[in-house]
């Protein structure tokens, strides 16, 4: 058995910053309940024209992260690619990055679990790389959410919250037992499916019929959250599946050096944080510059906290998410 460690990080985010105050300007909203609800300040939005995709953001986060580990694009051996808002109903972005990287037939796989979709890809990565059968991963998390929002007031309270971007992780094999990826915690609630979620179009819910059976007040091609039941479940399930992952390692709260939590909203963060009595210095949070950004909101925070000097070597770093599904994950990591 091999371990996998993280041997370069990336993050890529469109130039077109969105403020609090410009969504007054489009819809019955104020800085002030968006900040004091979610801690969101701003967030960046795709912008028609600039060329960007939810594939060509994983594929500008690739390059970036491939210099950084020194790995040569052809020395890759699979690409993972996490998103809830692919370019395409299929196929998925991972072939779309393959073939933008110009990798000779590298596999691609998508990953769709929204806001526990990067862990679980990294998840699938580790024991790839664990069992031996690939030695450098690529594992991107990449969203368009702004070309799927309703931006009027009757899809305020769903759509002041996200933003675009992407992240990544190259996953690379390591002989050190002690080094890397330590373990990975995955769940799964299926019964809250349609709590936060896009109905439609799909194939159960066909266009169509979408546009006979619904009024223009409920549409169910545009996102739809029970913001009380997901902020309920959210702060339970981080604390279970940080606890779960500690304890499989022998390890406890005191011995985290840095918890990157999915960016969901600074509430759920600062609540986790007091109740594993961390401070400042150990959890890394940037919902305030770029909102909820679902699968790539974690190795962008991983990026940021790495960029700022705050992760060092032999650091114990966790990651923690929860999302849609509902689903919700943990990994251990020795940096
Ligand atoms: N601006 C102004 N008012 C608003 C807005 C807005 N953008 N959105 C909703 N409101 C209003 C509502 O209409 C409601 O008004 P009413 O009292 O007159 O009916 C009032 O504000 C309160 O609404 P709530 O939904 O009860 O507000 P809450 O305090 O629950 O905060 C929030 C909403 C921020 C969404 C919160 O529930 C939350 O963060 N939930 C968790 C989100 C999350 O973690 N998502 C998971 C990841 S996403 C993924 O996996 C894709």
């Amino acid at each position: 058995m091999y371990q996998s460690q993280i041997s370069g990080v990336g993050k890529y985010v469109p130039e077109n910053v969105v403020t609090n105050h410009d969504l007054t300007k489009i819809m019955d909203t104020t800085d002030e309940w968006i900040q004091e609800r979610t801690g969101i300040k701003e967030r960046r939005h795709i912008k028609k024209g600039d060329g960007n995709t939810t594939a060509v953001m994983g594929y500008k986060v690739a390059k970036i992260a491939l210099e950084r580990a020194n790995i040569d694009k052809d020395d890759i051996d699979f690409i993972v690619f996490a998103t809830l808002s692919p370019d395409y109903y299929f196929p998925g972005c991972g072939v779309q990055v393959q073939d933008m990287l110009d990798i000779s037939t590298c596999p691609a796989l998508d990953v769709r679990n929204q806001c526990s979709g990067f862990v679980y890809a990294l998840s699938v990565a580790d024991q790839f790389i664990k069992t031996g059968m690939y030695k450098n991963i690529l594992v991107i998390g990449s969203e368009n959410h702004s070309g799927g929002l309703d931006m009027t007031t009757r899809g305020r309270n769903v759509s002041v919250l996200f933003g675009d971007g992407a992240g990544l992780a190259v996953l690379t094999r390591c002989e050190n037992k002690n080094k890397g990826v330590l373990s990975t915690h995955l769940h799964s609630e299926g019964k809250f499916v349609e709590e936060l979620s896009l109905i439609g179009p799909s194939t159960k819910y066909w266009v169509p019929e979408i546009i006979k059976e619904n009024p223009q007040e409920n549409i169910p091609y545009y996102p739809q959250m029970n913001g009380q039941l997901v902020f309920k479940n959210a702060v339970v399930r981080f604390s279970e599946v940080i606890n779960e992952g500690l304890a499989h390692n022998n390890l406890s709260a005191k011995d985290i050096d840095m918890l990157i939590p999915h960016q969901a909203n600074l509430r759920i963060a600062q609540f986790i944080q007091k109740k594993f009595k961390l401070s400042n210095d150990q959890v890394h949070n940037n919902i305030q510059k770029y909102g909820n950004t679902t699968a790539r909101s974690i190795p962008i925070a991983l990026t940021e906290a790495w960029e700022n000097n705050k992760i060092k070597t032999d650091d114990i770093v966790v990651l923690a998410t929860f999302g849609s599904g509902f689903t919700w994950a943990s990994a251990i990591i020795k940096w």
